[in-house]
């Protein structure tokens, strides 16, 4: 039987390990496929001169899109320019594509699986929430009998690692942030990643996937970890509770609350001793109960192992359409709920000249807090949770109460 031809676009450091797993694994992956996998091109604009791959370098596009031995591309080149021009294309020339890339299945998911499917294709995206954990399949294949109430997880390995410095270390966040961009891990402007955008674009896509309309990420309440500092990290450690960013997006009877944030999450809630650069994903269904996804997030050779996945079902499936996904479009935001509707109990840190004498204002403003007994507290300082209420009317307590007191901080609980 004639091999399957494939290429893929963009030749860093998910492109290099997808390239080096097909090589690696080629026995496997040709028992899964029924016949062997044949790399043809690598796309990418530099040159590699001493990569044992270089003949198969081409800086020009068209030379994929031309060549009709080519059924399937793994485009690996991330953005959302060239990368949606490119496999626009592809698909409408009736080639799969499989991508790690989330900012362009975030932003356009939706009009992409329909392309594949209007040209008798797919296009797969395993690859681009969790990195190697398998998450989008079990999402709308296992898990499809279920009504999701609730997703919930750590969906960012450098903010994940970075929070584990400054909780387990006591290393700042600006010394975590050094370390991690050291490390590979953080790219030199980190904004994506601290700033919460690259979980919003990964929460997007589990959420499309689970609730069946298109969340694009501007319906998401998004803030990063910039601003945590490590008396944050130790009032929650005192009261039970682990910093960490969360994605989440709760089905509510009015509609879906879609945050990523960061949130107190307690000892008690498996995602809290998630660590390092380590991702894991709490999915809630009716059915089901709580499904705990957990495994590296990010890296070359777990996530070139959602890739070449898809790769394989890419070739098994050659000349149909596999994707009976429920992502319609979604050009109106109606079914998604002001942040601030949702109710949540709330993490506050306040300083003030006699802080103790505002524990009774306080706690007859919430009706009942929790203050946290922290062990090194600075005498003009204090931090108590609220009860469960809804955010509005929580800002509009300590609105009142910003007037004898200094709001420092304020942290969402999981
Ligand atoms: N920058 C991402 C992270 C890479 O740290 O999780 C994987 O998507």
């Amino acid at each position: 039987m004639p091999g399957a031809k494939i290429a893929v676009m963009g030749f860093g450091v998910v492109g290099s390990g997808t390239v080096e797993l097909l090589d690696k694994n080629k026995d496997i992956i040709k028992k899964h496929c029924g016949k062997d996998v044949e790399l043809k091109y690598i796309l990418d604009l530099r040159d590699f001169p001493d990569s044992p791959y270089r003949d198969k370098l081409t800086k020009n596009f068209e030379d994929i899109l031309c060549d009709p031995q080519i059924s399937g591309v793994a485009e690996l080149m991330g953005g959302t320019t060239f990368a949606y021009d490119y496999t626009k294309r592809l698909l409408s020339a009736g080639k799969s594509v499989v991508t790690s890339n989330k900012e362009l299945v975030a932003a356009y998911g939706a009009e992409l699986l329909k392309v594949a499917k209007s040209h008798g294709c797919n296009y797969l995206f395993e690859a681009s929430v969790g990195g190697g954990i398998p998450i989008i399949r079990p999402l709308h294949q296992c898990l499809a009998a279920n009504k999701f109430e609730r997703i919930s997880g750590i969906l960012n390995g450098t903010t994940n690692y970075i929070l584990t410095k400054m909780i387990y270390d006591q290393v700042s966040f600006d010394d975590a942030l050094k370390q991690a961009q050291e490390l590979g891990y953080a790219e030199k402007d980190p904004t994506a990643d601290v700033d919460g955008h690259d979980a919003t674009r990964k929460l997007c896509i589990l959420g499309s996937l689970a609730f069946g309309k298109h969340i694009y990420p501007e319906y998401v309440h998004c803030s990063g970890i910039r601003n945590i500092t490590l008396d944050d990290v130790e009032y929650a450690e005192d009261a039970g509770y682990a910093i960490k960013l969360v994605g989440l997006i709760e089905n509510t009877d009015s509609g879906l609350v879609a945050t990523v944030c960061p949130r107190l999450v307690s000892v008690n809630n498996p995602l809290s001793s998630v660590n390092d650069v380590f991702n894991a994903i709490m999915v809630t269904g009716d059915a089901v109960g709580d499904v705990l996804f957990y495994g590296r997030g990010a890296g070359k050779f777990p996530t070139a192992s959602a890739v070449v996945a898809d790769i394989i079902d890419a070739i098994k499936h050659e000349g149909r359409d596999m994707i009976t996904l429920n992502w319609e479009d979604s050009c109106d935001r109606s079914f998604i709920r002001p942040y601030k509707s949702a109710k949540v109990s709330m993490y506050v840190r306040i300083s003030a000249e006699n802080v103790d004498s505002l524990k009774a204002t306080i706690t007859g403003m919430f009706g009942y807090v929790d203050f946290i007994p922290r062990k090194h507290r600075s005498k003009n300082e204090l931090a108590f949770i609220t009860p469960v209420m809804q955010e509005s009317e929580i800002d509009r307590r300590l609105g009142i109460l910003s007037q004898s007191a200094q709001l420092k901080r304020k942290i969402r609980l999981l």
